[in-house]
């Protein structure tokens, strides 16, 4: 079908079909159900007709080949012009094979290995029936204290870019149209969920445009520079307007200023919301700004059906506005292949082979081996010597609950447990399981159990954590520690006198306190997915060696919340970090440091860095300066480190952050083994935006930082000389 044979298409179409069109029903809907009960959002009442059922445009939250052809079967037998539906669904972190939670994937640094894990829950998606995913979620995050941090890449953007790119390459491949194994990506939440006040989930976002242009937009757009498809609006505000009825971000931003021309489709009911946000009146107000602003799709409200039309005749909009939203909607309809082939990948026996393949699994493994961050380690407790007889003790011990918020049709059940992958490795009597506490409760039987396991031990290991609701959408919490009775199980346990390693299950930077002086070693493992037992027993071997870094600072208390790295100074910065010192910008009770920086994460191995040099200390917008750092293995095993390298902007217009990534690399070093890393520094990545918004770079002084973190770095100055005005 071209675009003259969807032009006519909708010459055919009614002002009701093609207003039905921008309605997105979850599945049940389709299936003649009278609970229209919700998936992923809270269903409100829906004043919907089998008329609108028949003509509707897509449908979410479907999963498997046989409903989605048995739907779209009934559908196209209905629908007066056969236009099929599309299938949307959230293939966040992987459909059946489920891969790290996105914060633990970034944690990798590994942008290829995202990009395949991508690939591949688009591949098991697509057969079974799923067209658009609701992924990535490039949402800026500095507050562990909202649940979704588990589903973005961290707190900054520069990563969030790359990683944007990567999961939308992955999800789209290269040819949508003729590749049946890919699905269309839908960035979101746009703009700016992530930066919800007090980091409660919905709440305000109020930010300067400058702070929103320079940290929180780059990474939508980085993911729409990639071809992405589709937008999804956010629940929040943005300087006082719902996103989804906000026309100067959708209209004049989204679409005017970047070019979008793709679905922008709202999240979950918020065309509605904004009624209760206060900006409508009623269910046609709301349709009456959301279509304004320029949104497509209305997920699970009924507003633009039920008003649209009587806008339309009232004069308050042009059916022309219906018009380019239903066009837009057809036209990925057909660059997704539909017209011709409308179950399009979806294959009940293919399904079959391709949905959980072991192979996709060995890259869940992989991913999940590089994602794990070791927070801790002294007196060299880890690698464990398979010698030692082991007390495996925690409420995620044997707990599938390991694949985190937001895993499709990952089963808990069939996730590799601690437990499992333990008795893979140790013969049974090197090994004893003990429950110790549930994730919220603990009782005295427990307690001893735990205590008599640990005593006949030569080593604890420990797995405690948030169990999966305690994070993810509406999971937040204003207590970012492990729960109590955890926490009175790691202290009884550290009287045992035994070395004791913990492992940590979470989706969220937490306060260590608690965890940190009763562990020799700790190991970040966030979920980690269908295979994280597997993973997390070959970092603790050895058979693997830690390489993760994290990408979100881990707060040393809630009370310093938001902390994060690329943070600017004040007029009066503190001075050593424990000076006593009045009249500085610090906390009297804690300090202004997180407990662990961006960008930290240990190794078994010893990496030592030196030798920061600079082809030249001038740079001009036509001349590059190529850096150099020498990295060198000084210990005695293999290892892999992720080398970052960071800029100042000593000087700006505007305040500048105290340093910003800007590139980094991921090297493999052997013991005695020593590796240059360069780095371009170009002009253009001194740009920034101006008090006017202008984006541009200035003149003056600058230094480059190099190191394994964004705190423990080497330092060169440098110059730009002809910055662009
Ligand atoms: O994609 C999600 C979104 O992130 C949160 N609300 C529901 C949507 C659809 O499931």
């Amino acid at each position: 079908m071209t675009t003259s044979t969807i032009q006519n298409l909708m010459k055919q179409m009614t002002l009701h079909e093609k207003i039905a069109q921008l309605l997105q029903l979850a599945s049940p809907f389709f299936k003649g159900s009278t609970e229209q009960g919700h998936i992923t959002g809270p269903m409100a009442a829906m004043p919907i007709s089998d008329e609108h059922i028949e003509h509707a445009g897509s449908v979410l939250g479907v999963a498997g080949a046989a409903e989605v052809i048995s739907i779209q079967k009934t559908h196209l037998e209905n629908n007066r012009l056969g236009i099929p539906l599309l299938f949307m669904a959230d293939i966040i972190h992987g459909y059946k094979t489920i891969f790290p939670v996105p914060l633990a994937i970034a944690c990798s640094w590994d942008p290829e290995l995202a990009q395949k894990s991508a690939e591949i829950a688009a591949k098991e998606a697509s057969v079974s029936g799923v067209h658009v995913t609701f992924a990535p979620m490039v949402d800026l995050v500095r507050d562990p204290r909202w649940g979704r941090v588990m589903e973005s890449t961290g707190e900054d953007s520069y990563l969030n870019q790359v990683f944007a790119r990567a999961f939308v390459r992955g999800f789209q491949g290269q040819d949508l149209a003729n590749d049946l194994q890919s699905v269309a990506a839908c960035v979101k939440h746009f703009a700016a969920y992530g930066a919800a006040e007090a980091g409660r989930d919905y709440n305000t976002v109020d930010l300067s445009e400058r702070q929103l242009r320079e940290f929180y937009l780059p990474g939508y757009k980085a993911a729409l520079d990639e071809g992405c498809e589709m937008v999804m609006t956010a629940f929040n505000t943005v300087d006082g307007i719902p996103a989804s009825g906000n026309e100067k971000l959708m209209r004049s931003l989204l679409r005017e200023e970047w070019g979008f021309d793709g679905i922008l489709i709202s999240d979950w009911g918020a065309v509605k919301e904004l009624i209760p946000h206060g900006v409508a009146e009623d269910d046609k107000e709301a349709a009456l700004k959301a279509i304004k602003a320029g949104v497509d799709i209305e997920m699970m409200t009924a507003c633009y059906v039920q008003h649209l039309a009587q806008l339309i005749a009232e004069g308050e909009i042009k059916e022309t506005i219906i018009d380019e939203a239903v066009l837009r909607i057809l036209t990925l309809k057909e660059k997704l292949g539909l017209f011709e082939k409308p179950y399009r990948g979806a294959d009940v026996e293919l399904e079959q082979q391709v949905v959980g393949h072991q192979d996709h699994l060995q890259v869940s493994r992989e991913l999940a081996t590089k994602s794990c961050v070791l927070l801790k380690n002294d007196h060299h407790t880890l690698p464990l010597n398979s010698n030692k007889k082991i007390a495996l003790i925690g409420p995620f011990a044997d707990s599938g609950d390991i694949l985190g918020p937001w895993s499709a049709l990952g089963v808990k059940e069939e996730a590799v447990t601690l437990k499992q992958a333990f008795e893979k490795h140790l013969p049974i009597e090197q090994l004893n399981i003990v429950t110790g506490c549930h994730v919220e409760t603990i009782s005295s039987q427990q307690l001893e159990e735990a205590m008599q396991a640990a005593s006949n031990a030569d080593v604890i290991v420990v797995a405690v954590g948030e169990d999966s609701d305690m994070s993810g959408e509406a999971g937040c919490r204003t207590n970012i520690q492990l729960p109590a009775p955890q926490l009175e199980l790691l202290k009884a346990l550290a009287t045992c006198g035994k070395p004791m390693i913990t492992i940590l299950f979470n989706g969220r930077p937490l306060d260590l306190h608690g965890v940190l002086e009763h562990s020799d070693a700790v190991l970040e493992a966030w979920y980690p997915g269908s295979e994280g037992g597997s993973a997390i027993v070959d970092l603790l071997y050895g058979i693997k060696n830690p390489s993760g870094k994290l990408t979100m600072s881990f707060p040393d208390n809630v009370g310093q919340v938001p902390v994060y790295y690329n943070h600017f100074n004040t007029g009066r910065p503190q001075g050593a970090p424990d000076a006593q010192e009045r009249y500085v910008s610090q906390y009297l009770d804690a300090p202004n440091e997180p407990l662990f920086p961006f960008g930290f994460g240990l190794s078994y191995t010893q990496l030592s860095y030196s030798d920061l040099e600079l082809t030249s200390t001038q740079l001009t917008k036509d001349t590059d300066i190529t850096a150099t750092v020498t990295v060198s293995n000084v210990g005695n095993v293999t290892g892999e480190e992720i080398v970052q390298f960071y800029i100042q902007d000593l000087v700006g217009e505007v305040v500048r952050p105290l340093k910003e990534l800007k590139s980094f690399q991921r090297i493999s070093l052997k013991p005695g083994e020593t590796k240059q890393v360069t780095f371009t520094i170009t002009e253009q990545q001194l740009r920034y935006h101006h008090a006017d918004l202008s984006f541009k770079s200035d003149k003056g002084s600058f230094v480059l930082y190099a190191g394994t973190n964004s705190k423990d770095v080497l330092s060169h100055s440098f110059q730009l000389i002809s910055g662009r005005n």
